[in-house]
């Protein structure tokens, strides 16, 4: 099995309104485990770091001041080939791209308040984590996963 993790979060409008349950348990639904989560406010530091990579981008400045404009949940996420599976589930980057089933399609309009960030591939997940966990992942059993996986 190729286990991986990845990070993802809820972005404040998913937080605004309110569905930080139904959002967390379309995941646990699926089977992924939850090794990582916290429910913070975001730095203009961490918000830079974190969209570095889009910082030439016209939507950067406003992204910058969405994501620390009220509290996120932040989580690392760990499955069978959770990196694709959760972006998957997450769907399209823009909404009305995408098809139902989808977390942005079911419940987002706008590119804009697309609800969650997922990492895109194995080395963003991999820097992702470092910046918004570091080492404080919770270790521990899950008595479903006999049931998860053969
Ligand atoms: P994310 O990073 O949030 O998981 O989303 P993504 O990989 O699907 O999309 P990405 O290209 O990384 O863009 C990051 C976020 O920037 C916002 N965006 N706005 N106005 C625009 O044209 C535009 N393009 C991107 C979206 O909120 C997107 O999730
Ligand atoms: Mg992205």
């Amino acid at each position: 099995m190729a286990i991986e993790r990845t990070f993802a979060m809820i972005k404040p409008d998913g937080v605004q309104r309110g569905l930080i349950g139904e959002i967390v348990s379309r995941f646990e639904a699926k089977g992924i485990k939850i090794i990582g989560m916290k429910f913070m406010n975001v730095s203009q530091e961490l918000a830079e770091k974190h969209y570095a990579v889009h910082k030439e981008r016209p939507f950067y400045k406003g992204l910058v001041g969405f994501i620390t404009s009220g509290p996120v949940v932040a989580m690392v996420l760990e499955g069978e080939e959770v990196i694709k599976v959760a972006r998957s589930l997450m769907g399209a980057t823009n909404p009305v791209d995408g098809k139902p089933g989808e977390i942005r399609f079911d419940l987002s309009s706008h590119i804009g308040r697309n609800l969650i960030h997922g990492s895109d591939g194995a080395e963003t997940a991999k820097s992702e984590i470092a910046l918004w966990f570091g080492d404080d992942l919770v270790d521990w059993e899950r008595s479903e996963d006999q049931w998860v996986f053969e």
